[in-house]
């Protein structure tokens, strides 16, 4: 029932930073806008006060030069919203306890103690992409944070996954939880403690760079993918960061443009899977590039202090995007609680925000002393949270030097090339198969075309953060990557196959020999012709496009090859590996074209993950987490090229009606939309009840297990698609034991049931854990790792 809950739902109704490493660092625009001008009052000091005078004129220089944003655009508003404090006893009895122990272990921490716990230590300072320096004194020993959504980032010896976009088109959360559960174990394995990921921006824009880094375009999808993916990460003790928040949804102009977005419109779309982060417990959120009605995300009083931390009760730490901070005083005022990676426009620790200055500016007053406490204490609660205070490993490999004696190559792989193999398979969407093309039986012979379907000739991490297309497609570029251990391409996959089935196998990997093509593709049973489309990150630029794709349409000539090859072959079988939509109408309707599998970015399993598709050991049940379009008009939003202004405005006039939702609303037919989705089996719903799915839908999502019965993929299974899944154990509501006297919060009624770790058939939820125990906030000290 909820299966066809949710189906009727997809009928009727899915990423900035080197970020996080960004090589090509933002211009330094350090600018007051709107709600800073309030900043400068306090203290004089929205830049951060500073510690040398020619700091100090630099920054007031920068502020004042610069002030490009200083005005909200006419019909949108910048609300002041003061930081919550003390509202300990709104979180939910996990947090309280853990900020108990964070409030108990910052006893005699200094000013400077706990600047150093909020600031980061300075760009490549460190062996993370991230990193808090440790006070010994303390017995702290620092945090590592690192890239990316999809595995751990310049390490050796990691797996590489399957995109989000990827996950989030198998529709079936026990293959979300599990993926998250698999990457935080090799973050941890590496001695990562916070994670940066996932990424969960929306796809407002089909052309959007990032948007392979993050779950599609509906934000229920999106919500269920972070969910269960923040889950996933926490349960293996690292702490989960869900990004950028918000409003990023395109990388041209992502440091200079303001995202104007309506309330309701922010609330419905954009922040929902940031609501689902938060009810997962997430530990951090990373504040964006972008501007919000004109006002910097990362100083953002109404979306950080106000939607975030009051309105959802976010209990954790807002982190800004890599030099995402425009100013100290007033950015902290305003909610972000950690600037990475801590210095000003990458200037490697030379100039600082916070630091020094965050210090001077406590003890001037300008940043009241109890919200550092708070800052530090949401730090240092996430850190109990996930329980990293105990036998956490320590960082074991170095971002910048591989080679060097930091990196002890600790294999964390573990046999997760299983799971990637199985989320690749599972999330290959089937969009036509006419005639029975596939499965494939035994061909005679078959011919791959297309540069696609074969390795790179400079093989799978010749280009710095994949920054680059050539062979197989497995990731975007950019932050969001990491290296591949290796790569399995359909060449390689297939010939094993090929081996057992007598199949003769011809391929040819030229894409603009279309004579050559064609000759290939003659006399062959079945030829399978690859195609792909990449985007990425804003710091690289690849073949002209500039993180956001310049079209939706094949790259390396890939829509002629079908074409060519399809006029010569009536066997035709396309396969695409892509970032998001393409338009395909040039050759979706071709009578030869007899089947086609949208493959996504599956990662280093990918040719494998391909050949259970294509011969039926598994059968397809992924659907489209976007919609894909007739012409490229018809998605009604747009990128914004347009850089030679200083700022952009980018007004999300279009409200709630981004991807499918603009095509029901307009009544514009796409030639695939939202969830669509083909299987092998053939079954048919009937006299469909709906019910209320009742108040077991409340706080943690209410979930019942997986829906997916991964069992029923087997094409040899009778049963239908996943529709009979396990109903997992019971949604406990996240009802609060109430507070009990002074010293004692105890009896809290349980967290709520996780929403279906569950893989096969269903894994229950966590239905209540036991009641939390008294608070008895006895101030000794005997131990500042007061474990209760
Ligand atoms: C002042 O800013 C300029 C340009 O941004 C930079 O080159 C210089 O190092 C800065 N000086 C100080 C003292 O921060
Ligand atoms: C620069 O900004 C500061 C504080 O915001 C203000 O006091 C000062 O007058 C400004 N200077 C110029 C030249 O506008
Ligand atoms: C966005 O709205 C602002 C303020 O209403 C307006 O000045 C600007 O021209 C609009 N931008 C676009 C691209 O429509
Ligand atoms: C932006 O302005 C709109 C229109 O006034 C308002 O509804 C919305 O809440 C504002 N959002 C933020 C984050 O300030
Ligand atoms: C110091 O921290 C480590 C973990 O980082 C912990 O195992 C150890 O118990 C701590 N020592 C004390 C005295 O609390
Ligand atoms: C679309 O962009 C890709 C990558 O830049 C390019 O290879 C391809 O030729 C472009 N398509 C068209 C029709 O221009
Ligand atoms: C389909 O393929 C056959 C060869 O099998 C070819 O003769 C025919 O022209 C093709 N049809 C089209 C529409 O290209
Ligand atoms: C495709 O072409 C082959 C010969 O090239 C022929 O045997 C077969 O019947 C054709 N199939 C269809 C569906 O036209
Ligand atoms: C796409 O739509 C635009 C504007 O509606 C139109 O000018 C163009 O011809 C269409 N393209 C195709 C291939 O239909
Ligand atoms: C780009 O921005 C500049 C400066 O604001 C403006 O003059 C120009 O018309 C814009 N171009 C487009 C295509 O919007
Ligand atoms: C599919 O199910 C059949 C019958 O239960 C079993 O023999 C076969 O091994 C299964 N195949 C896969 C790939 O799980
Ligand atoms: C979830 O489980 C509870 C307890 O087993 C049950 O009462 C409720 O109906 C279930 N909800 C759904 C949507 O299956």
């Amino acid at each position: 029932m909820r299966v066809a809950l949710l189906l009727s739902l997809a009928v009727l109704v899915r990423a900035a930073s080197p970020g996080e490493t960004d090589a090509a660092a933002p211009t330094t625009v350090a600018s007051n806008n709107a709600g800073a001008a309030q900043g400068a009052g306090v203290g004089g000091a929205s830049t951060g006060t500073v510690t040398t005078a020619a700091a100090a004129a630099n920054a007031t220089a920068n502020a004042n030069a610069t002030c490009t944003f200083c005005t909200v655009p006419d019909g949108y508003t910048a609300e002041t919203v003061p930081a919550p404090l003390h509202v300990e006893r709104q979180f939910s009895p996990r947090w309280r306890k853990a900020h108990r122990r964070a409030r108990r272990y910052l006893k005699g921490w200094s000013v400077q103690d706990k600047v150093n716990l909020v600031t980061g230590a300075g760009w490549v300072i460190g062996r993370c992409v991230g990193n808090i320096v440790p006070n010994p004194s303390k017995n702290f020993s620092g945090l590592c944070l690192q890239d990316s959504p999809l595995g751990v980032r310049f390490a050796d010896y990691v797996s590489a996954f399957p995109a989000a976009i990827n996950v989030a088109s198998t529709f079936d959360k026990g293959l979300m939880y599990e993926r998250g559960k698999a990457m935080g174990d090799e973050f941890r394995g590496k001695g990562v403690h916070v994670a940066l990921g996932p990424m969960t921006n929306m796809g407002r824009v089909a052309a959007g760079g990032r948007n392979w880094e993050g779950f599609g375009a509906d934000p229920y999808l999106s919500g269920w993918g972070t969910y269960q993916t923040v889950l996933g990460l926490q349960d293996a003790n690292v702490q989960a960061t869900v990004k950028h928040y918000i409003g990023n949804e395109q990388e041209h102009a992502r440091t200079t443009s303001s995202s104007n977005i309506d309330d309701r419109t922010m609330r419905e779309i954009y922040t929902h899977p940031f609501l689902r982060a938060v009810q997962a417990d997430v530990a951090s959120v990373m504040c964006s590039y972008n501007l919000v009605n004109g006002s910097w995300g990362c100083q953002n009083e109404k979306t950080l202090n106000g939607i975030l931390k009051t309105d959802f009760g976010f209990a954790g730490y807002v982190m800004s995007d890599w030099d995402a901070t425009h100013s100290g005083v007033h950015a902290a005022n305003s909610g972000l609680d950690m600037d990475m990676p801590g210095d000003i426009g990458f200037s490697g620790g030379a100039r600082r925000y916070w630091g020094a200055n965050l210090v001077e500016a406590v003890k001037n007053g300008s940043v009241p002393s109890d919200r550092l406490d708070d800052m530090a204490q949401r730090v240092l609660a996430s850190w109990f949270l996930v329980g990293q205070d105990k036998d956490y490993p320590e960082t074991n490999f170095d971002s910048w030097r591989a080679t060097g004696p930091n990196n002890s190559h600790i294999d964390v792989q573990d046999d997760h090339y299983e799971l990637i193999r199985k989320i690749g398979a599972a999330s290959t969407v089937l969009l036509k198969n006419v005639g029975g093309a596939l499965p494939l039986h035994k061909p005679r012979n078959l011919a791959l075309i297309g540069s696609d379907l074969g390795p790179s000739p400079r093989g799978p991490n010749y280009f710095p953060d994949r920054g680059g297309n050539l062979g197989t497609l497995g990731m975007g570029w950019g932050s969001g990557t990491v290296n591949y251990p290796y790569l399995v391409d359909p060449l390689q996959a297939i010939q094993p196959r090929a081996r057992q089935d007598r199949t003769s196998v011809n391929w040819f990997f030229n894409d603009w020999d279309l004579a050559g093509a064609k000759n290939a593709a003659l006399n062959n049973e079945v030829v399978i012709v690859g195609i792909n489309s990449d985007s990425g990150e804003q710091y690289i630029t690849v073949e002209g496009n500039n993180g956001d794709r310049n079209n939706l349409t094949a790259w390396n000539n890939g829509d002629e090859l079908v074409k060519a090859v399809a006029s010569v072959n009536n066997n035709t079988i396309v396969v695409v590996h892509s970032v998001g939509p393409l338009i395909v109408e040039g050759w979706i309707d071709h009578p030869n074209i007899t089947a086609v599998l949208w493959a996504g970015l599956p990662g280093q399993e990918s040719g494998n993950s391909l050949v259970d598709i294509l011969y039926g050991d598994y059968n397809p049940s992924a659907r489209l987490p976007y919609t894909i379009a007739r012409n490229r008009t018809d998605y009604g939003t747009e990128v914004d090229y347009n850089t030679t202004s200083a700022e952009t405005n980018i007004n999300y006039t279009e409200g709630l009606f981004i991807d499918y939702r603009h095509f029901l609303e307009k009544g514009i037919k796409p030639r695939y939309p939202f969830g669509y989705g083909g299987s092998y089996t053939t079954f048919s719903y009937a006299n469909i009840e709906v019910s209320p799915i009742d108040d077991n839908w409340k706080r943690d999502g209410g979930g019942n297990g997986t829906e997916s019965d991964s069992s029923s993929h087997n094409t040899t299974a009778t049963g239908g698609d996943g529709a009979g899944g396990g109903k997992g154990g019971d949604g406990g509501d996240a009802g609060d034991g109430g507070a009990g006297g002074d010293g004692g919060e105890g009896g809290a009624g349980g967290k709520g049931g996780d929403g279906g770790k569950g893989g096969d058939g269903g894994k229950g939820g966590d239905g209540g854990k036991g009641g939390d125990d008294g608070e008895g906030d006895k101030s000794s000290v005997g131990s500042f790792l007061d474990d209760e």
